[in-house]
């Protein structure tokens, strides 16, 4: 008998890892959609179970691992389809089937999912997991998920060539590919619609974002931020993530010209030390990451500056890393994400630079980041008291009924007293009166 796609089955998808993974499972919604499967938020309801996973550390790995183990308990009780998508889907492929998985699928097999969940449907387990050098989704809307976050995240390009030592995206995610300039628009212009009032552009390298039309014409990112900032201009426009080496002043231009595009860089250092950089195959040194501060800071004065880093990569000394405090403390962030160094299998590092500082010197060294970068953001916090921000209302504050809470341009979470006409998505004046580490505290003027 053939499976019977009219009737309603019921999704629940769980994500980790990035906004892209988040973007993704979007579409994973949207493809499911059209042959019956409505989301829900309630595991306990669901047909089916889609896991969308992230290969970027080994403990992102352990934890789908265990929690593919979980759904195989509660499959012993009752029907449940399990599927498993995103990177780990695309590293491991086979390996997931025989843990327990009916249904495999990376990060471009996307399409196939009616097919793949068909079969699941007559008790079939199957995989697809081919990169493609041309996939974009570019025709498909995203549906939003009942777990979305208040900004709307739209993918622009996917991929990436960069080949970091370190990094399993590359072979996780393919090459990098930019999608049609017309259909980025059109998504968000779907958002507006809907009421959404912040929109993300994301892809593992937005700088390098570059579209080539039928008639050779190309789009680079700067291009397309200002096409996007003057057709939504009630829209606040944000963008992650940004290579160092593709930081050009002419993307700076354009987020200080234009008063919707936030005035945010997230730009990953990494390292601190210019030596582990050139291992690290990053194509920057400390005194060009140090010049792109600088244009940021003269071109772009209030911006917000946010980092990825982290310590223990191959051969990683003493003086390395008190280089990578010493950089974090002149730049002082406003915030980053801190982690230690994960061999993944595959990668140039895991070939070639062996994995030598031991777990506890990892540990410690990152218990240091961590500790300075809980300071920096205290003083960079500190430093906004008696300042007056744009902030957009997100909803209510956790703590309070009576507070709402919001964001500013920079990317720095306030929370201010509620009133009536303070709806999400307005854009207030507010004075800060108080900081901790992690909030900053004001009040409407
Ligand atoms: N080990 C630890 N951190 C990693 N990152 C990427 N690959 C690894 C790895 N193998 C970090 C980088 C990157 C962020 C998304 O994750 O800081 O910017
Ligand atoms: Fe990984 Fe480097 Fe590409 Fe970022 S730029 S996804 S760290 S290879």
């Amino acid at each position: 008998m053939l499976a019977d796609h009219t009737s309603q089955k019921h999704l629940f998808i769980e994500t980790y890892g990035c906004q892209m993974n988040i973007a993704d499972s979007e579409l994973i919604a949207a493809i499911l959609g059209t042959v019956g499967y409505e989301l829900t938020d309630d595991l306990a309801a669901a047909d089916a179970v889609v896991v969308n996973t992230c290969s970027i550390r080994d403990n992102a790995e352990q934890r789908v691992k265990g929690r593919l183990s979980e759904l195989c308990g509660i499959r012993k009780h009752r029907k449940i389809i399990i599927g498993i998508m995103g990177c780990m889907a695309q590293r491991l492929g086979d390996e997931l089937l025989s843990m327990g998985a009916d249904i495999v699928a990376g990060p471009d097999s996307y399409r196939d999912l009616p097919h793949l969940f068909a079969e699941a449907e007559l008790g079939h387990k199957s995989i697809s997991a081919a990169l493609s050098t041309t996939e974009t989704y570019s025709d498909l809307r995203p549906v939003r998920l009942p777990s979305s976050a208040f900004t709307a995240f739209v993918s622009i390009m996917r991929g990436c060539n960069n080949f970091c030592s370190y990094c399993i995206v590359p072979y996780t995610r393919g090459r990098e590919r930019s999608r049609s300039v017309q259909s980025i628009l059109e998504e968000i212009a779907t958002y507006q619609m809907n009421g959404r009032h912040e929109i993300t552009l994301i892809g593992q390298n937005v700088n390098s974002y570059n579209y080539k039309d039928e008639q050779g014409n190309t789009t680079s990112f700067a291009t397309l931020l200002s096409e996007v900032a003057t057709q939504f201009p009630d829209l606040r426009i944000r963008f992650t993530t940004s290579h160092p080496k593709d930081m050009t002043d002419d993307i700076l231009e354009t987020i200080a010209k234009y008063p919707n595009v936030c005035n945010h860089i997230h730009l990953p250092l990494q390292s601190g030390s210019s030596r582990i950089l050139k291992l690290m195959n990053r194509h920057y040194n400390i005194d060009d990451y140090m010049a792109r501060i600088e244009s940021i800071r003269r071109i772009i004065p209030d911006c917000g500056i946010t980092t990825d880093v982290f310590c223990g990569f191959s051969s990683e000394t003493e003086e390395d890393h008190k280089e990578t405090l010493r950089i974090m403390e002149e730049v002082g962030y406003d915030s980053a994400f801190m982690f230690q160094y994960s061999e993944r299998p595959g990668t140039y590092a895991a070939k070639h630079l062996p994995d030598d500082v031991p777990a506890d010197v990892k540990n410690r060294r990152l218990q240091e980041i961590i500790a300075l970068q809980n300071r920096l953001s205290l003083e960079s916090n500190n430093r906004d008291v008696n300042k007056v921000f744009d902030v957009m209302i997100e909803g209510r504050a956790r703590r309070s009924a009576e507070q709402v809470i919001g964001r500013t341009q920079q990317n720095k979470a306030v929370v201010l007293d509620a009133a009536p006409d303070l709806k999400v998505g307005s854009i207030v004046k507010v004075k800060i009166t108080s900081a901790s580490q992690a909030t900053l505290l004001g009040e409407r003027i």
